[in-house]
């Protein structure tokens, strides 16, 4: 590997303006939130609101306050761990859609059913889908701490829960939506979700148990014993089976990557995977291998595999265009043979915008679409750069030849534009020994390193390195030696007879 230093860790600089406005579309966020809760109140009782907003002004008025401050705690939180998330609008609107719609159906659940039912894992396990664990752990916090807030103002919108149930509530939301966090976070399936909200029934009933019994003392109601620990289990199986209703609804309007949208994008019946195993063979079966060497190489380098086995999967699709005009699809007839160095070069590089655009076009995640766009970043197209110097005698310009970008901007995209290029180069060798293998794939990543591809990701030397010998012992698998099978056949009897054709090696 090269002695330089190398690369540069770059982050995208956050701007004064951008923060100012995340900042007011959290306060819009907030208006929205006080104006569900005062439409709840009037749909509640339309005198008891003016009781509420006139006769007790201090309540409404420290309501407003805590709501407030609840927000801003969310709103720090991002602007310490996450300024970029904090200043994309789809993802202020999604956090706030989905804390407004929980503690709406909390609120109903609890004025109009039984306190017990509340849905209080609902947001922890969609959160942890749809953005990560720490985040919804978080973001659960602030959860339970607006309803119990928002029920000790309003009285549970008059129905006079006690306050020992409200700080049940606390306790529930606090233990089950934490404990549905860690079992979430490694589902993988809408099974799995259901079975989420069986575990987290336990400790559910648990809680209510302790409640029932604290509350009544010597004098135990069997009746609402046995019916707080039906309707703690039914609020469990509730959370876990409006998490799956929501989460494809989610995944759409915020156009947020889960690991069942990634599931459905690698699907063999998926619809641009089916066009590319029709329309361009050799792109698919080269798409396939790539995915398998950057699922490989992610997961060695602790980058999410699925993320990265879908984007490989994607990464050529703008050869949908003319699947024709790129070798892997072309049998005899090479239209390049006709066209100028330069009109091939532009239809060749051509396909990472092209990609970029159909991904966009069939709403894809962005981070799935930008792999396309970025996966050859600014490199050199030298073959027709090649063939352009000889026909000019010397006179190309190498900015005709050239990818037009941008460079990687994940590890994901670089691990990517390395596997597409170590793919193709082993498969082109003659002799496949490991040392072979090592010294293409080694070239492969100096070169990008020397033409300054990775300055835009923050993959360390260290995290090349295990993404070369990852690289090195996949493809030395793939193009392992071959014995030659012995040249007999078997007969009817089972016999072995000398086989005529004698080239099956
Ligand atoms: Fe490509
Ligand atoms: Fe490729």
């Amino acid at each position: 590997m090269s002695e330089k230093v190398y690369p540069k860790n770059k982050t995208r600089v956050v701007k004064v303006s951008e923060l100012i406005q995340s900042a007011c579309i959290f306060f819009a966020c907030y208006i929205f939130m006080l104006l569900v809760l005062f439409i709840m109140l009037v749909l509640h009782d339309i005198n008891g609101w003016l009781d509420f907003c006139i006769n007790r002004p201090t309540e409404m008025f420290s309501l407003c306050v805590c709501i407030f401050l609840l927000y801003f705690i969310i709103y720090f939180y991002y602007y310490f761990e996450n300024k970029e998330f904090l200043v994309q609008t789809k993802n202020i609107l999604c956090i706030f859609t989905i804390i407004t719609v929980c503690v709406v159906l909390c609120s109903l659940a609890g004025t109009y059913v039984n306190v017990y039912v509340r849905p209080a894992a609902l947001l922890s396990i969609v959160c942890v889908f749809l953005f990560n664990r720490r985040q919804a752990i978080i973001l659960n916090f602030v959860f339970f701490m607006l309803v119990f807030i928002i029920d000790n103002y309003t009285n549970g919108f008059g129905t006079d829960i006690p306050p020992q149930l409200m700080y049940h509530s606390i306790m529930r939301g606090f233990v089950c939506g934490t404990l549905a966090v860690f079992v979430a976070n490694s589902v993988r399936t809408r099974g799995g979700i259901l079975l989420t909200g069986l575990i987290i029934a336990v400790p559910t009933v648990a809680i209510a148990i302790l409640f029932e019994v604290s509350n009544a003392g010597t004098h135990i109601q069997w009746l609402s014993f046995v019916g707080a620990i039906g309707w703690s289990i039914l609020g469990c199986i509730l959370s876990s089976i409006l998490a799956i209703a929501f989460l494809p609804v989610l995944e759409v309007m915020f156009n947020r990557l889960t690991v069942f949208r990634l599931r459905e994008l690698t699907r063999t019946d998926a619809n641009l995977l089916v066009r590319m195993k029709k329309e361009a063979p050799g792109t698919f079966n080269h798409s396939l291998i790539v995915a398998q060497l950057a699922e490989s190489c992610a997961l060695a380098i602790d980058e999410n595999a699925e993320i990265a086995r879908a984007a490989a999967y994607y990464h050529d699709v703008g050869k949908l265009k003319q699947p024709d005009c790129f070798t892997e699809n072309q049998t005899d007839y090479n239209i390049h043979n006709e066209l100028t160095p330069e009109l091939s070069a532009d239809i060749i590089r051509s396909h990472a915008k092209d990609g970029y655009e159909l991904l966009i076009a069939n709403h894809f995640p962005q981070i799935i679409a930008d792999v396309a766009l970025e996966h050859h970043g600014t490199l050199p197209i030298k073959f027709f750069y090649a063939k352009a110097m000889k026909i000019s005698g010397g006179d190309a310009d190498i900015g005709d030849y050239s990818y037009l970008g941008p460079t990687p901007h994940s590890k994901i995209a670089a691990i990517i534009m390395i596997a597409d290029a170590s793919e193709a180069a082993v498969r082109s060798l003659k002799e496949h020994s490991p040392e072979n293998v090592e010294r293409v794939v080694r070239t492969i990543i100096e070169e990008r390193m020397d033409l300054e591809q990775f300055v835009d990701c923050n993959i360390t030397i260290r995290e090349l390195t295990t993404v070369k010998q990852t690289l090195v012992d996949a493809l030395s698998g793939v193009h392992h030696h071959r014995v030659k099978y012995p040249s007999i056949r078997f007969n009817r009897e089972r016999k072995a007879v000398a086989d005529e054709d004698d080239d099956n090696d």
